[in-house]
């Protein structure tokens, strides 16, 4: 869960792909929300793949000091100040085009996750999109070994935590006026999946 930017973590090797895939997303997009956004590894990438955004991150209250600690030391000034925001609670009153999250479904309890959804829904501009990443279960394809030893691992370290199933994912999202819109193939057997807000 900790990431160092410049560090040979998991968030830096991702960061070219996930942006390969999101940038095309969000060419007309002015406003990101990121949703535990851990050591700012993505908003760092965001500066530079998507100047034109303004890129808000935020991280769970618990993790906040880390976060603002981790963007002070990369000197990114040109972010908006990190938001202390645990997505059960209170979500900013401002609007967004996109909100991100990576590796953060799988992390967050299932309340937390419909939370997520919840949230999302509420500030997303119409047409605007929610997009994780991170690895999930498709029910129609076999799990791989990976991701099966992955998700066996996190279910040990909390029961709350794992894999979540897209089909899940899709109902929550329909209850929070979310229609999927894409799921992209990423490197080790992750997924780029968004959803798009309906018009209100
Ligand atoms: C595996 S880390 C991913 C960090 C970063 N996005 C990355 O890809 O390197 C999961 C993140 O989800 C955050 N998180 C967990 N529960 C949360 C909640 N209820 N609200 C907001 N963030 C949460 C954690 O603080 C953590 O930073």
């Amino acid at each position: 869960m900790s990431t160092r930017i410049g560090d040979d973590s998991a968030a830096e090797r991702n960061k070219q792909p996930i942006f390969d895939a999101l940038a095309p997303w969000l060419v007309d997009a002015r406003r990101v929300l990121e949703v535990g956004a851990g050591d700012g590894t993505h908003a760092f990438e965001a500066i530079h793949r998507l100047p034109q955004v303004i890129w808000q991150t935020s991280e769970a209250p618990a993790h906040h000091r880390r976060l603002v600690a981790a963007l002070v030391e990369a000197d990114m000034t040109r972010l908006p100040a990190p938001l202390a925001l645990d997505v059960r609670g209170a979500w900013p009153a401002a609007r967004f085009d996109a909100v991100f999250g990576a590796n953060v479904a799988h992390i967050m309890d299932w309340d937390a996750v419909g939370a997520l959804f919840a949230g999302a829904g509420a500030c997303l501009n119409a047409a605007g999109l929610l997009c994780l990443y991170g690895p999930f279960i498709e029910p129609e394809a076999a799990l791989t070994e990976s991701n099966a030893r992955f998700d066996a691992a996190l279910r040990a370290r909390d029961p709350a935590m794992g894999l979540r199933r897209l089909d899940d994912l899709d109902a929550l999202a329909g209850r929070h006026g979310l229609d999927p819109a894409d799921v992209r193939p990423m490197p080790a057997n992750n997924r780029l999946v968004i959803w798009r807000r309906r018009s209100r």
